[in-house]
């Protein structure tokens, strides 16, 4: 589990976009489920448009016809905005200048309501290369927590690919699908959420050696090891991010005595901006320094042994000291109240889209998935 930096503030009035104006293609049609019509053309009302002044201060609204971007200094009518082309820049009553653009995903999942630590796009771009997830992918993947991964992994598998994710607190679940369709202007058709502890529900739902692909984020993966186990297909690709140094120590041992699996590798990423003015080219003073790790294996196909290294580690036995120190309390992982779980939730569910599915018939979307539907 990532840290990531705070949320840029957003201030907007009002955030209700009137029932019947879609946020769709240009020539005015409900954009397709994945959202890709929805990012193209002139800003349409119901789109989220980042707004960003001339110190680099950013603010997201949600385009209403009607509606004003009030800051202490003027405002801007969001009438100004709609029909206008991405990457216009505009003057408020007093002269500030905005630069207008879509949010893009990085933008996105860094602004959007949150209820747990998110995984940093850094670390998201990492797993959809090194994870191998590719377009019609089918993918299972654990917990949904704020859904950051889940849009990069939806993103990676298409609207022909399959996304099951599994979430065990229902709160962190309705935070995700809040945030995963204002991003997709809609439910996904390739994305399915089951409420329920990874490791058995998995079991239920996904027949075994069916999943092409199998991404945890949670405190303990190595729970899940047989059922991940059971569900891989030969050859399939298991990744796991975990925040500690004892975690991915507990994983790599535990993949290693299963011996279904190839030998793990493991690593980190660190991604150091640079500040660009003049000849005063240089890496910024500040930067994340630590998100988490990436630990990948492979499942063998049923019957072929695993390659034992030639020398074991001296120590793999975990003791009771070691074990407490994986306690979501060690780890640093703060404990959220359902209470302002369901606070963030309705964050979520307020900043969906409306305008680019009536509600109807996004509901309708969701029940076609949940059957197995196809959607268009
Ligand atoms: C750090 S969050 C995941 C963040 C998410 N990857 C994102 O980018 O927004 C970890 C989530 O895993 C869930 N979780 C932990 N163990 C689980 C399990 N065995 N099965 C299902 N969900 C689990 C927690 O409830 C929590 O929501």
């Amino acid at each position: 589990m990532s840290t990531a930096p705070a949320s840029p503030s957003s201030s907007e009035t009002p955030a209700e976009t009137p029932a019947g104006t879609p946020a769709g293609t240009p020539d005015g049609t409900p954009s397709a489920p994945h959202g890709a019509a929805a990012r193209r053309g002139p800003f349409r009302p119901g789109e989220r448009v980042q707004l960003t002044d001339e110190k680099g201060r950013m603010n997201t609204i949600t385009l209403t016809p009607g509606g004003a971007f009030h800051t202490h200094k003027g405002f801007l009518l969001h009438d100004a905005l709609i029909g206008a082309t991405e990457g216009t820049i505009l003057e408020n009553t007093s002269g500030q200048l905005y630069q207008a653009l879509r949010p893009l995903l990085s933008d996105f999942v860094l602004s959007m309501p949150r209820g747990a630590a998110v995984v940093y796009p850094k670390d998201a771009g990492q797993i959809v290369t090194m994870a191998d997830i590719y377009p019609g992918a089918r993918v299972v993947e654990a917990g949904v927590g704020s859904g950051a991964l889940s849009i990069s992994l939806l993103r990676a598998v298409g609207d022909s690919g399959s996304l099951h994710s599994f979430e065990r607190r229902e709160e962190f679940a309705d935070i995700a699908r809040g945030n995963v369709e204002t991003i997709f202007g809609g439910p996904h058709p390739a994305w399915q959420i089951t409420l329920g502890d990874f490791q058995e529900q998995v079991l239920e739902q996904e027949e075994p050696g069916s999943v092409d692909r199998v991404v945890l984020d949670m405190l303990a993966p190595w729970e899940c090891l047989d059922a991940v186990a059971t569900v891989l297909s030969a050859g399939g690709v298991w990744i796991s991010y975990v925040a500690t140094v004892t975690q991915l120590s507990r994983t790599a041992e535990a993949i290693r005595a299963d011996g279904r699996f190839t030998e793990p590798e493991a690593w980190e990423s660190m991604v150091r901006g640079w500040h660009l003015e003049g000849l005063a080219v240089r890496p910024d003073h500040r930067m994340v320094a630590h998100t988490g790790f990436l630990i990948t294996t492979r499942r063998l196909a049923d019957g072929a042994v695993g390659f034992t290294p030639k020398r074991r580690p001296s120590k793999t036995g975990f003791s009771e000291e070691d074990l407490n120190a994986w306690t979501p309390q060690a780890v640093g992982e703060r404990d959220v109240s359902d209470k302002r779980l369901r606070r963030v939730a309705r964050d979520a569910a307020s900043t969906i889209q409306r305008g680019a599915l009536p509600p109807e018939e996004a509901q309708a979307r969701r029940d076609a998935i949940a059957d197995g539907g196809s959607v268009e």
